[in-house]
């Protein structure tokens, strides 16, 4: 894997049972080339032994933030010239820690002081996971530039069921390699649109839909990964957003096309995620409607289509559009793509990717349909930007 020969990985082993994964995942960095240091707690040490990391690294291990191996300042050196620290499995108290700034032992102490990424393969119980103190810690982490790799839903050690698994070896190593891939956007300006909009009825209610925002600011996320410059005008939901990335902050349809409209000049590419409404109220009422008679009739009327509106200008970026539909894919999507006249759509069915972690896509463009492997969103995302990348010229300005 060219992304990770010769490049020095600080593989950061804390204390739960999918630290044996973490032995599988020295290996597989190791047969691709990387040079591998392994940091281990002493929780982690509780799992897998300093022996099984040395011997499968060829290096000596760091346990002890006063462990010198001849080198001055280990909390210090070991990120000097790495590539990233990556830290497998990561426990809700490491990550708590490493949100806080805390530097007690030698893992959270080069954490600190890194002048490298970090990635982090979050491993706990479920309900460790879902607790506010760690979806705070998350959301710090993220804001603060690291990465989260998963975690993945399923069967836990402890016996209980839901999200909380460390990813496989293997998907860890192809994130990593994924991570550090070449910067393919390195210079593009991408613009995109994400989550639902609202569209008001009166101050009270509205409408909306169920798009919770994962699949476009997993986008913006792997085009900001891919060295883009990126902005992001999402409709209201609660994400924290992708490090790197200028968010916009709309609630309605017409905030949504005033923002994208503001933000177009000079972009390179458009991405349209959004779940726009497709109509709006015909009129805002500005008081709360009273309860009167039994029943109640809507007018309304049809929003823009901010897509097809971009994508007919004639400096128009290169456009990408979604097909959410909930039948028939291939047709209704291949349907917009023509009538939009789009060079590429991301297809998916509703009961596959609206709300959740994952989704199943299928990309149409003139080559015809290109389905992808199932998997998490941001995942999938990587995978749309590879294409993306494919398609359009390199930036030579
Ligand atoms: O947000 P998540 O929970 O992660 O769910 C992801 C998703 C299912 C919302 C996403 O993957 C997706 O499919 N987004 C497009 C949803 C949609 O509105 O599809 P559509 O087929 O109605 O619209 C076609 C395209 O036109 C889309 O690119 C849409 O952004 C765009 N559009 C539609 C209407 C409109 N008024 N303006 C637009 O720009």
């Amino acid at each position: 894997m060219a992304e990770l020969n010769d490049k020095r990985i600080v593989l950061g082993v804390s204390g739960g049972i999918a630290a044996y994964k973490a032995a599988e995942l020295a290996r597989l960095l190791v047969k691709s080339g990387a040079v591998v240091d392994v940091v281990l707690t002493a929780g982690g040490a509780h799992f897998v032994t300093a022996a099984t990391f040395q011997a499968l690294t060829g290096r000596p291990v760091w346990t002890d933030l006063w462990d010198t191996h001849d080198r001055g300042m280990a909390h210090i050196d070991l990120t000097r010239g790495a590539a990233a620290v990556l830290v497998a499995p990561a426990t809700a108290d490491f990550m708590a820690k490493v949100a806080h700034g805390a530097a007690d032992d030698l893992l959270t102490t080069l954490c600190l002081a890194r002048d490298c990424p970090l990635l982090l393969a979050p491993a706990m119980n479920r309900e460790m996971w879902d607790k506010p103190a760690t979806r705070r810690n998350v959301t710090q982490l993220a804001a603060d530039g690291a990465t989260l790799l998963g975690p993945a839903k399923g069967e836990q050690a402890c016996g209980e069921t839901g999200a909380g698994r460390m990813l496989e070896a293997q998907q860890l190593f192809d994130a990593l390699a994924t991570f550090l891939q070449p910067k393919r956007l390195a210079g593009r300006r991408v613009l995109l649109t994400a989550g639902p909009t609202f569209e008001a009825l009166d101050p009270v209610r509205g409408l909306t839909n169920s798009s919770s925002g994962r699949m476009g600011f997993a986008l913006a996320q792997a085009c900001s990964e891919a060295g883009a410059d990126v902005t992001l005008v999402a409709g209201p939901v609660a994400l924290p957003t992708p490090a790197g990335v200028l968010r916009i902050d709309v609630t309605s349809a017409l905030e949504m096309r005033d923002a994208v409209n503001s933000a177009l000049a000079g972009r390179h590419i458009f991405i349209a995620v959004a779940a726009v409404a497709d109509y709006r109220p015909a009129q805002a009422i500005e008081h709360k409607i009273k309860k009167g008679a039994a029943g109640m009739t809507l007018e309304l009327v049809a929003n823009p289509d901010i897509l097809a509106e971009v994508a007919a200008r004639p400096d128009a970026p290169f456009c990408v559009g979604f097909a959410a539909e909930s039948q028939k894919l291939p047709e209704f999507a291949e349907a917009k793509r023509r009538a939009k006249k789009l060079p590429l759509v991301v297809g998916n069915l509703v009961q596959d990717g609206l709300g959740g972690d994952s989704n199943v896509v299928t990309l149409f463009d003139d080559a015809g349909s290109h389905p992808l492997p199932p998997g998490d969103k941001l995942t999938i995302a990587r995978e749309i930007v590879n294409h993306i990348v494919s398609m359009t010229s390199p930036c030579t300005e």
